[in-house]
């Protein structure tokens, strides 16, 4: 008898969490990528200010000098204790260009120019690259593309391996030969009066979890805004104000922005935990997110394929080199400090 295993597929160390004979009860797509690319750059550049300064501007004038990033997407979130945190989220398919981009002297000449503290604001930089065998995108439709999708060149599925806990571990390809759980700690690298500038342990988990509504009917909107959206503040503002708990160094939850500023019917959290097993017990067993879940299967199962909110995310667990965040007159506990 001829053998069905793939001979160039590598073994698995370890196993997939898939149950056997699983098949997905609702279907969910990832996205594709160019051969030639092999690893995604993201940079969180964010303002954090009193909701009378406008930010807004700076932030078009500082995206349009990133002339190789292949998306900015802007968003605003409730930084708590009245601030708020007002950012753009460029991607590159090519860590030597984001490099470039950052490194630039127009650049680097806007970025000082704003750290000044008499101005009143902080800003601050979140920098990673992540190999694509270290990140794994999920979508419940074939149609929309956000984050780093929006340069994908396309989507593959429905896919199998979602809809349990422990599929994200088994969506991203390292998992196969690689726990990812080995964690150090935080390194701050310089530090003065004003500025802080960190980098990354081995195999921090960074997630970007995504709502979409513009295509809900008035009843099915009215449903997430009055049963789906206070939970999932509720379980965003916990991991912001008690992310310590669950090994969460820093949680925003945003709304997406056009450029000039205006709503977008979209939001995400996007959440930092020390790895991705803290960020996959926070799913799993926390109350916050189980009742996120919960209340939207309740939901989904009574629209079944006429469900019209749209769900993504994108997981990356990052090697240690080549990451790195830097604070100015932000807050103690911004961001990546919040684990340190
Ligand atoms: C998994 C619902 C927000 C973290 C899931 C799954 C659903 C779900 C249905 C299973 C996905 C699948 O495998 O097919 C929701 C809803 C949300 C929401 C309705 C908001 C309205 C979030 C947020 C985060 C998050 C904001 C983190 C910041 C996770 C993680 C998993 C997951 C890590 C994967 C768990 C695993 O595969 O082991 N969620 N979620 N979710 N969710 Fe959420």
């Amino acid at each position: 008898m001829p053998s069905t295993a793939n001979p160039a597929a590598p073994e698995r160390q370890y196993p997939l969490r898939m149950p056997s004979g699983w098949v997905a009860p609702v279907p969910a797509w990832k996205s594709t990528f160019a051969d030639s690319v092999s690893s995604v750059s993201m940079c969180v550049i964010g303002f954090q200010h009193t909701p009378e300064i406008r930010v807004m501007g700076y932030l078009r004038e500082l995206s349009a000098v990133l002339v190789n990033a292949a998306v900015c997407d802007f968003a605003s979130s409730d930084a708590g204790q009245g601030m708020q945190e007002t950012v753009c989220i460029a991607y590159w398919l090519d860590a030597t260009k984001a490099q470039a981009d950052l490194s630039c002297s127009v650049f680097k000449t806007m970025w000082s120019k704003h750290m000044a503290a008499e101005f009143g604001y902080g800003v601050f930089c979140e920098s990673i690259n992540v190999p694509f065998d270290r990140s794994e995108t999920l979508f419940s439709g074939p149609v929309h593309a956000h984050g780093m999708s929006q340069s994908r060149l396309g989507v593959e599925g429905p896919i199998p391996h979602h809809q349990y806990w422990g599929g994200m571990r088994d969506r991203i390809p390292l998992a196969a030969r690689d726990s990812l759980s080995q964690s150090d700690s935080l390194r701050i690298v310089e530090q003065s009066d004003t500025r802080v500038l960190v980098t990354a342990h081995e195999n921090l988990c960074i997630i970007r979890s995504g709502q979409d509504w513009s295509q809900c009917d008035v009843q099915q909107l009215g449903e997430y805004r009055d049963t789906i959206e206070p939970i999932l503040k509720a379980g965003m503002s916990f991991l912001r104000d008690h992310g310590e708990q669950v090994n969460c160094y820093s949680c925003r939850y945003m709304r997406d922005l056009n450029s000039d500023g205006t709503d977008v019917p979209r939001s995400f959290g996007l959440a930092c935990f020390r790895t991705m097993k803290d960020l996959e017990d926070w799913a799993e067993h926390h109350p916050t997110h189980l009742a996120i879940f919960n209340t939207f299967l309740g939901i989904a199962q009574q629209h079944g394929p006429d469900l019209q909110l749209r769900l993504w995310h994108e997981v990356s667990v990052l090697p240690a080199d080549g990451q790195w965040a830097e604070y100015v007159n932000c807050r103690p506990g911004t961001g990546w400090l919040g684990g340190i």
